[in-house]
């Protein structure tokens, strides 16, 4: 008997990272982690051979190779994840604008504009990315921000991939440069400060280990806590802080190493910089 349409399995689409490095991996880490995967055939390519076989090793759910322009006439969604400054060139390479022409592109690479994407892939719907690292255990940071020619539909599947590994949020343009600066070099930012904070019990006595296990907790149950209640940092911060006690001692310690100012100036100097990578290979 002839099977009906509905009962044939879903047919999965192609997703491909180009550039798979440490943000692609913990791409990919994510949505194994997350079952989201499942939708998909994963495809990827590296600069070299001999990183292509040790990805290979490391995860074997993904098919993965050097050619980027064979990877990509295979896609159906393509995820640009290589450095900024080698973006222009892997896109216009050999074989790539007719490999790239009609699909969705995906660029998670910093201080890209859609302008540039556009440009060198004329024919492809772009979206402009910025995940963070916590993607590899589903706690990532993602805002999409669509160009002109991306559909709702693009837009939605966008979400889709990195709902399924942490938060997301789309913005207009204009916000990604200071979005680079402070949720995807955050991760770097915050660990310096989680560090910090543990060296200080290290002096006073804790066990490493420990410090690091009691700062991390302490930095995640705050976010979370900021994030579940909605309020406001300062006036959470105030419920901890009592009249004479030791809080508002170590505040004050704060206070006087200019710390709230050189935090905010690192994300401003984090996002100018953002600005101007990849602008030079226009
Ligand atoms: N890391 C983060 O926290 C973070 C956060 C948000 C956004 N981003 C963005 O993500 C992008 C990647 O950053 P990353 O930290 O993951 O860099 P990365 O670890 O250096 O990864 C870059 C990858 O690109 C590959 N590659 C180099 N030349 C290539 C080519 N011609 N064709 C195909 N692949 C090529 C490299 O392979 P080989 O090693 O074999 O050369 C490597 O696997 C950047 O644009 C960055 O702005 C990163």
């Amino acid at each position: 008997m002839p099977r009906r349409a509905c009962d044939l399995p879903a047919m999965t689409q192609r997703l491909s990272i180009v550039g798979c490095g440490t943000m692609g991996r913990a791409i990919v880490g994510g949505l194994l982690a997350s079952g989201e995967a499942s939708s998909w055939t994963l495809g990827a390519t590296v600069g070299h051979a001999d990183e292509a076989a040790q990805l290979r090793r490391a995860l074997p759910q993904v098919d993965v190779g050097v050619d980027n322009a064979a990877e990509v006439a295979r896609a159906d969604v393509v995820l640009l994840a290589t450095k900024p400054q080698a973006a222009g060139e892997v896109l216009t390479g050999h074989g790539m604008p007719e490999a790239l022409a009609g699909k969705l592109l995906l660029s998670i690479c910093a201080g890209i504009t859609l302008g540039q994407l556009s440009s060198w892939a004329p024919e492809s719907r772009v979206i402009r990315v910025m995940p963070n690292t916590p993607a590899l255990i589903r706690e990532g940071m993602t805002v999409l921000s669509p160009g002109d020619r991306a559909t709702a539909e693009d837009l939605d599947l966008a979400r889709r991939i990195f709902d399924s590994v942490g938060r997301t949020r789309v913005l207009d343009e204009k916000h990604l440069d200071v979005v680079t600066g402070l949720s995807g070099s955050g991760p770097a930012f915050a660990c310096v400060i989680l560090e910090a904070m543990a060296d200080g019990a290290v002096m006073m006595g804790l066990p490493r280990h420990v410090a690091i296990e009691l700062a991390a907790q302490t930095l995640q149950g705050t976010a979370r806590m900021v994030l579940a209640t909605g309020e406001h940092p300062a006036a959470l911060r105030d419920r901890v802080t009592t009249p004479a006690g030791c809080t508002i001692a170590g505040l004050f310690k704060m206070e006087e190493g200019r710390v709230r100012s050189t935090v905010a100036q690192t994300i401003q100097v984090a996002a100018q910089v953002a600005s101007g990578l990849g602008q030079s290979t226009d």
